[in-house]
């Protein structure tokens, strides 16, 4: 049986060949001759991780579109329809919304593994740069599908964001009538993300996977030694002329992959069928009462993945006074991720082998991340009386520590700019292969 299946496979894969015999090249250089180095750990996991979420964003997507109604009136309905009525319908949805969470677990802990491995740096700033365009448009894509549902928290979420283009000066009055189609999210506003949330922002999300998987097998995969295995030493098993440290990308890789898809996957049901909402992290309580101009829910507050560049935007102006300057700092805190291959001037990639400098700045970094994610969500309200005991001034203590957070994590760019232009770096010496070739 096997074999009738291997002979019809082989006869099909030569007659497509006969047709297009320039598809075959192609599948070569990106899979079977696509020399990644053979020391990929388990931060190496995520970049398929986040292509298998993508798939599973727009599959789930397609399937929620044919039974939702883009329109102010029944959007609301529509979705509590899905989730009651449509058969598996509460599935597709939960998937979409645990997807959508874990969308950004995984590309953050991508993005960490480019951090630590230093994998921005050059050759590889344009697979930097098309990645940090991705997470632009997937913070897009997400808030936008977050209006979609059209509950309270959609609602006032759309509108308090929306109204942050105010803040630009002469124009911003103008630009955030333009945004919404309206003087406040309606109609208009709903159509309009529905169209670029379930079409064109896919499209460009898309495009530019493409581009940021094709700008990498250019230059090559970096790894955890940071070390440089397309232009080391030659020969392997499979071809004397390519990196001695080099395995063919399948079937090593694809087969080392479907285990984090498999270790994944249980993660993720686990979570769609036992915890949905996450306790209000992925699924938020005040989304599932209907929008209401005239009802502001008590805390209005992003999902827990923007929370971390809205801190900032609460931050700054309660120390400065002004609202744009908070919209600058959390535009600030983007670009300046963006400029990560400039801002680090160092001679080594991996942390394995930087200086203490490097890893002391790095771990107080995730720590202010973090910080800022428990203020956005307002977490310290809670966390904060239960550590310093009832009778404490919450929102100065919260200030306090929301400000010294904005300030690590600012000053992370500011001392690793120093730290490596200025020579204070001590690296330790690189291997000249990977640590671990037999
Ligand atoms: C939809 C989102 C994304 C997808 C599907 C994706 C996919 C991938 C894949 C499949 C790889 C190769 C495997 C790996 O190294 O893990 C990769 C590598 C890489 N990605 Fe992404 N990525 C995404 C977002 C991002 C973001 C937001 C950044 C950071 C700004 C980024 C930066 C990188 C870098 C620097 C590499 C090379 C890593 C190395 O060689 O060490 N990616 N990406």
């Amino acid at each position: 049986m096997a074999n009738v299946f291997s002979n019809a496979f082989s006869s099909l894969g030569e007659w497509v060949n006969e047709r297009a015999p320039g598809l075959m090249p192609v599948y070569r250089k990106h899979m079977t001759e696509y020399y990644a180095p053979k020391n990929f750990n388990l931060w190496y996991y995520f970049g398929s991780l986040a292509l298998l979420v993508l798939v599973n964003q727009i599959v789930t997507g397609i399937f929620l579109t044919m039974n939702y109604d883009p329109s102010a009136s029944g959007a609301f309905d529509s979705v509590q329809y899905i989730m009651r009525d449509v058969e598996w319908g509460w599935l597709i949805r939960y998937m979409h919304t645990t997807g959508a969470s874990l969308f950004f677990v995984v590309v953050y802990l991508h993005m960490f593994r480019g951090l630590m491995y230093g994998s921005y740096q050059k050759p590889r700033e344009l697979v930097w740069l098309l990645g940090m365009l991705i997470f632009l448009v997937l913070m897009a894509e997400a808030f936008m599908g977050y209006v979609l549902p059209w509950g309270n928290m959609s609602f006032w979420g759309a509108k308090v964001i929306v109204s942050l283009f105010g803040t630009i000066p002469v124009i911003g009055k103008d630009l955030v009538e333009w945004i919404m189609g309206d003087y406040l999210p309606a109609d208009a506003t709903l159509n309009r993300f529905f169209a670029l949330h379930v079409i064109a922002l896919p499209l460009v999300l898309l495009l530019l996977v493409v581009l940021h998987l094709a700008a990498l097998h250019e230059v090559g995969s970096n790894n955890p030694d940071g070390v440089d295995v397309k232009h080391g030493p030659k020969g392997n098993r499979w071809d004397p002329t390519k990196p001695a440290d080099g395995i063919p990308f399948h079937p090593y890789y694809t087969v080392k992959d479907l285990v984090g898809v498999g270790l994944f996957l249980a993660i993720a049901a686990f979570i769609i069928f036992f915890q949905p909402t996450f306790g209000g992290w992925f699924l938020e309580h005040d989304n599932s009462v209907p929008a209401n101009n005239l009802v502001t829910p008590a805390q209005i507050k992003p999902v827990w993945y923007f929370t971390a560049f809205y801190a900032i935007v609460r931050m700054i102006p309660s120390a400065l006074g002004t609202a744009v300057w908070g919209v600058l700092g959390m535009f600030g805190a983007i670009v300046l991720l963006f400029l990560m291959p400039w801002i680090d001037g160092g001679k080594v990639k991996s942390i394995r082998y930087r200086g203490t400098g490097y890893k002391v700045a790095l771990g107080l970094f995730v720590l202010a991340f973090f910080g800022l994610v428990l203020i956005g969500t307002d977490s310290t309200a809670e966390l904060i009386p239960m550590l310093f005991g009832a009778g404490v001034d919450v929102t100065s203590l919260e200030n306090l520590f929301g400000r010294v957070m904005v300030l690590i994590y600012f000053g992370f760019f500011v001392f690793l700019w120093l730290y490596t232009h200025l020579g204070w770096e001590k690296t330790k010496p690189v291997p000249e292969r990977v640590t671990t070739h037999d």
